[in-house]
């Protein structure tokens, strides 16, 4: 979708459909006025249709007549200055829902005029970016007869009438589509069947990335020969019951002119399928554990998003990638394995395989000298339970990166909620024969889980969020939610703005 700005008077002599606010007052909406100026034939024959309602999200088309060259969307706004958020959002939502089923390539949308309290232009604009992508979003789905149902809109104009405020509406629409161009990545890519979403295929999307740009990315991915010599051996543990081997995809992000400057590193958890291995899962929606790679979906959308943005930051994006099946060449549980810290972990539940991937990468990204580390996974049912669909759960050793978490978070309304992590779950990962065990009971299990990590994530800054519940919708209407990419996304462009001060 393309997103313009226009500030000239409008021009009504063009193919364009404007989408005009309707409030229980009629001359309320200053969009009228805007109209009214270019041509006033319009706005006594709108306001002569007697369907016309304020009614919120209420959409009726005004065809183009002999007085009027553009036909006319109105949107029903309810009461003016009684607008939030919710609303704002009900609005776009409707209006996008209206248009699919239309032959219309370019709209007009007058967002400047509508009061949203506290809400700046900026906001308004990237919400409505986010909200149209995310509305048109379709599923590549495998269907022999698919229904397809072509969508004309590809523009989307916002009119713009003060001048002071083009540069924040600018900002807006390149903050908005970097964000969502990575929403859509990593939503695709976390749909799409394990089958051909191996780790192989998930680990060489990144080359994507080199092609756009091969001057500030640059990408290294070890196979399982490297990971052998390095001494990954609990990451392989779990990718041993595998006939698809495991990789991992380094990719390194140069956006800041100082090479030496410290890097971000973003760790995804990429379990292509996660079976439970001979701990196995029971059948029910075993399907939905393809989307045990969406930490590291997401790690690939906000390289993407990155890279649209050219932060002035060095970022590591790495994407753990492997597949959890029972074998006979399985680890079974009571087997112990040497991690590369040095730590042994015995195995108790070989479906608690996220957490062997993970320590092995913390471990290994010493060499880069992070300047923070944040893993994201799909780590524990344990936190669907606590926290539902709703918020991602954060455990993290550092309080000041948990505030800009929860920051991100709130104005991106990506949700997340911080857990404790406090020594006494450790007891429960005790293991009579190896330094620590994967698990234990369920008590407390994202948090445990989390304290596993943070055994090997003690010397660093380091964060950790479940996305257990959050990066998919289960059930009938399974979908990719793409989160975190906006959480994250918006937390490197803080992040850098904050350094600048
Ligand atoms: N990938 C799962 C976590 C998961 C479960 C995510 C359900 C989303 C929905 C993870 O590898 C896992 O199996 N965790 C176990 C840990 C347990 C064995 C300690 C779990 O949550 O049951
Ligand atoms: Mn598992
Ligand atoms: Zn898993």
């Amino acid at each position: 979708m393309k997103f313009n700005i226009i500030k000239d008077n409008i021009n009504l002599d063009n193919d364009t459909l404007f989408i005009l606010e309707i409030f229980e007052k009629i001359h309320e909406s200053k969009s009228f006025q805007y109209i009214e100026t270019a041509n006033k034939n319009y706005v006594s024959h709108i306001k002569k249709n007697k369907k016309i309602s304020s009614r919120l999200g209420s959409c009726i088309l005004v065809q183009n007549t002999e007085y009027m060259h553009n036909a006319i969307l109105t949107v029903g706004c309810g009461r003016e200055n009684n607008l939030d958020i919710e609303k704002y959002k009900k609005i776009i939502k409707s209006i996008i829902n209206y248009i699919k089923f239309i032959r219309y390539s370019k709209i007009m949308l007058f967002v400047s005029s509508l009061n949203i309290n506290n809400l700046s232009l900026y906001w308004k604009i990237r919400k409505s970016i986010e909200i149209i992508e995310a509305e048109l979003y379709s599923l590549h789905d495998f269907k022999q007869h698919a229904k397809t149902s072509k969508i004309y809109l590809n523009e989307v104009i916002f009119y713009i009438p003060y001048q002071n405020e083009i540069k924040q509406a600018k900002l807006a629409i390149q903050h908005g589509q970097a964000i969502t161009l990575g929403i859509k990545i990593a939503k695709d890519l976390n749909n799409t069947p394990p089958n051909i979403c191996d780790p192989y295929y998930l680990s060489h999307q990144s080359y994507k990335l080199k092609e756009k740009n091969c001057k500030k990315i640059s990408i290294e991915i070890l196979n399982k020969n490297d990971m052998q010599n390095i001494g990954m051996h609990a990451y392989l543990s779990v990718s041993q019951g595998s006939k698809k081997p495991p990789y991992i995809a380094i990719i390194k992000y140069h956006g800041n002119d100082q090479k030496k400057e410290k890097p971000i590193i973003l760790i995804g958890k990429g379990l292509t399928f996660d079976s439970g291995g001979i701990s196995l899962k029971p059948s029910h929606r075993m399907d939905e554990m393809k989307y045990d790679m969406c930490g590291a979906g997401a790690v690939l959308g906000i390289m993407h998003a990155v890279l649209e943005l050219n932060l002035n930051l060095n970022i590591i994006g790495i994407l753990a990638c492997c597949e959890n099946m029972p074998d006979s060449l399985s680890c079974r549980p009571g087997d112990i394995v040497h991690t590369l810290s040095g730590k042994t972990v015995e195995i108790i539940n070989t479906d608690a395989e996220g957490r062997l991937v993970l320590c092995d990468v913390i471990s290994y990204v010493k060499k880069f000298n992070p300047k923070l580390i944040i893993d994201i996974a799909t780590l524990t049912g344990a936190c669907v339970v606590a926290l539902g669909h709703h918020y991602t759960g954060l455990m993290s050793n550092c309080d000041n990166l948990c505030k800009k978490i929860l920051h991100s978070a709130k104005i991106t309304d990506d949700l997340v909620w911080r857990l404790p992590l406090h020594k006494k779950f450790l007891n429960q990962l005790k293991s009579r024969f190896a330094d620590i065990s994967n698990s234990n009971g369920n008590e407390g299990g994202a948090i445990t889980a989390g304290c596993f990590l943070y055994e090997f994530a003690k010397k660093y800054k380091w964060a950790h969020l479940d996305i257990a519940g959050t990066a998919w919708i289960p059930g009938k209407n399974k979908s990719a939610t793409g989160r975190p990419v906006k959480l994250l996304t918006q937390f490197l462009i803080d992040y850098l703005n904050e350094k600048n001060k």
